[in-house]
């Protein structure tokens, strides 16, 4: 159990987030957004703000350079006269303070000629298809055996449909960008990243340079969750306008821009059916999906993904179906696709549980499955029934009466629920490398992220344990492109991925020391491509049980949690302090998900309405009370030297399923469409 090597800095203020880097002479940015939802942009009037003293120029469509096309289409900023969604970066204005950037940006007028658009999500819409796959490369579609002739066969039955809305992360730390094009024509970026190298390589293809010409520098993220995962406009703006003023240039998205720049998690519309025999046993799994994605670039997420992995059935469909609408592009957001696809299967699975009459908790277990049921491959581990044992045991689950709307304290009507979760075990190749000093200190150095997530400490802790060396004695570097490639925090395999590169960079240098040290030090590096495409084929997966108390007040409709508990199996745990933290972070994101998160489409305008935390709710600590989360031991030769599964998702997986569950056992009232707000309730 290990602090945070970074959390004194942290709390000092001592640790430099990328808008604080000081840079010479620094110039700032302010974005100007569209206010039509789609159409072209006629002209750009910059007159009015480029009067205002400080403004340096008015960048736009009618100025800006050109740039190379990459796959990301929101990265061809200012490239096209085409308005995609409102909210778009039209303009944007450098300025020598961030004051007269802001103040000349509301003096921006841009005259467009507007079109009809439109914004909301509907499962018949004729305009829904089927991709060619879902994110990451999966499939769209899977089948097997008989899934509607065994549904309808079925002795106890569930057809439901579930609806998850639109939900915007939002770190504390915006996503922020400084950059400099240095007098060698490099460019230097701080950019506040999941992904250092991502970030290099895509800006470099960008801009057209090489990649050994960008640097990327992110040693302190504050949060992420999978909006810094890629590059947002954010990135080439600034690098852009850097350009054009021959200055550093500074850019932070505004709380209130990042609603419609930096990604959201795609509203879905799910059916699910199960078919089960009387006992439970289910013989079916139908999961429909219907979600969006915009008209710049294709986002499909993987939301029925998990339906593939989670329970045995002879007979199974799984769907994706999208719609692209004039919104903004959809992202990555805290278990993309699992997190919204396992709030229908779970919810499904305690419908399916009170239709046939057996415990929540028994009906997992019995449907309990030792091959991954769409590729049929063994699981490397899968300890799904230990973790709904071991929870059901502390939660104290077993004098559970099942009965839903009877607990009665005052006011409060009281419930227990149950969900599973799920999340893929990744990993990603990597590079590394171990250096060795004759006083007996190491440096391993890798472009590894923390993003808030103690990887820092983590991987000192893994190098320190390969090395056989007190971990007092092994630097940790990473947070920079120049150090060696590495894959981004995300996909929870972050700790995964880059300690098997340390790990190996670690051995190496042991191997060449052979005792001792020269003069002058030694140094080792890893490439972990080849293990990696070597492995053997497993189904590798992470999984867990969440268990929630909650109380309804039955006068207003309003939800308290009163406790949650998570038991996991995750491989081995690095670090016991960090990891509850992350597990206990994503459980209460599924609190937020289940209760309060909501992105709303105003449908007059064309974008969401929401702009800060007062319009977006969060839990705050009074919202979380007595949460914990464990896990049990597991071992797992088939992942990583480490033995270790990602823990940065898995927690918001089923949360949300936990908290709707609880709030049935305590109303007796189903809400299938989230957020469970007082008047769903009513
Ligand atoms: Mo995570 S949404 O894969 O950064």
């Amino acid at each position: 159990m290990s602090d945070r090597l970074e959390s004194r800095e942290k709390v000092t203020g001592a640790a430099r987030y990328a808008y604080e880097h000081p840079l010479e002479n620094p110039a700032y940015a302010a974005a100007v957004q569209s206010t039509v939802a789609k159409g072209e942009i006629l002209e750009v009037h910059a007159d009015a703000a480029l009067r205002i003293p400080g403004v340096l120029t008015v960048l736009s469509c009618e100025n800006a350079p050109h740039l190379h096309e990459v796959a990301n289409g929101e990265l061809a900023v200012f490239q096209s006269r085409t308005v995609a969604y409102r909210g778009q970066f039209v303009a944007a204005v450098i300025a020598e303070t961030l004051d007269i950037a802001r103040e000349a940006a509301r003096h921006v007028r841009v005259d467009y000629v507007s079109e009809p658009f439109d914004v909301l999500l509907s499962a018949d819409d004729p305009r829904l298809y089927k991709p060619d796959k879902v994110n990451p490369a999966f499939p769209a579609d899977t089948e097997q055996g008989d899934p509607e002739g065994a549904f309808a066969g079925s002795a106890v039955r569930v057809d439901a449909t579930y609806t998850t809305p639109a939900e915007h992360n939002n770190p504390m730390e915006p996503h922020t960008t400084a950059a400099q094009w240095n007098d060698d024509g490099t460019l230097t970026l701080y950019d506040s990243t999941q992904g250092a190298s991502l970030v290099q390589d895509t800006i470099a293809q960008v801009f057209g340079l090489d990649r050994t010409h960008v640097r990327v520098i992110a040693r302190h993220v504050g949060g992420g969750f999978g909006s810094k995962g890629t590059p947002r406009p954010n990135v080439v703006l600034a690098a852009m306008a850097a350009g054009a003023v021959g200055r550093p240039v500074k850019f932070a998205v505004p709380r209130q821009q990042m609603f419609a720049t930096t990604g959201y998690r795609t509203p879905t519309i799910q059916r699910f059916r199960l078919g089960a025999d009387a006992d439970g046993t289910l013989n079916s799994i139908i999961h429909e999906v219907f979600e969006q994605s915009s008209t710049v670039t294709e986002f499909a997420e993987q939301t029925a993904t998990p339906t593939r992995v989670m329970y045995r059935a002879g007979n199974r469909r799984t769907a994706h179906r999208l719609v692209r609408l004039d919104v903004p592009t959809p992202s990555w957001m805290r278990a993309p696709g699992e997190t919204p696809g396992m709030f229908a299967q779970e919810s499904a699975m305690d419908e399916l549980a009170v239709a046939a009459g057996v415990d929540p908790v028994e009906l997992r277990i019995r449907n309990d499955t030792d091959r991954e049921p769409d590729s049929g491959l063994p699981f490397s581990s899968r300890n799904l029934v230990a973790c709904l044992r071991e929870g059901a045991d502390r939660f104290g689950w077993e004098h559970r009466d099942p009965a839903p709307g009877v607990r009665r304290e005052g006011r409060k009507l009281v419930g227990t629920g149950v969900a599973a979760s799920t999340y893929p075990a990744y990993l990603r190749p990597n590079k590394a490398t171990a250096r060795a000093e004759e006083d007996g200190t190491f440096t391993v150095r890798i472009a590894a992220a923390d993003i808030g997530t103690g990887a820092r400490t983590a991987l000192t802790l893994i190098a320190a344990e390969a090395l056989k060396a007190d971990a007092d004695r092994v630097t940790v570097e990473i947070g920079d492109s120049a150090l060696p490639q590495a894959s981004v925090a995300g996909g929870s395999a972050g700790t995964a991925s880059w300690g098997t590169a340390v790990v190996r960079a670690c051995e190496s240098l042991l191997g060449k020391m052979n005792g001792s040290v020269p003069p002058g030090g030694l140094e080792a590096s890893a490439d972990t491509a080849e293990e990696i495409r070597a492995r053997d084929a497993y189904a590798r997966h992470a999984f867990g049980a969440q268990f929630c108390e909650v109380e309804v007040d039955a006068d207003t409709g309003e939800v308290r949690v009163r406790r949650m508990l998570g038991v996991f199996a995750a491989g081995r745990i690095i670090n016991a302090k960090t990891a509850r933290s992350q597990f206990i972070g994503g459980m209460t994101m599924g609190i937020g998900m289940a209760l309060m998160e909501e992105s709303a489409m105003d449908p007059e305008f064309g974008d969401y309405v929401n702009r800060d935390l007062a319009q977006y709710h969060v839990p705050a600590c009074a919202d979380v009370r007595d949460i914990d989360a464990a896990w049990v031991e597991e071992s797992d030769p088939h992942l990583n030297p480490m033995g270790a599964k990602g823990i940065g998702e898995i927690g918001i997986v089923g949360a949300a399923a936990a908290v709707a569950n609880a709030v049935h056992h305590a109303t007796g009232v189903r809400v299938r469409d989230l957020p469970i707000t007082p008047a769903r309730l009513l």
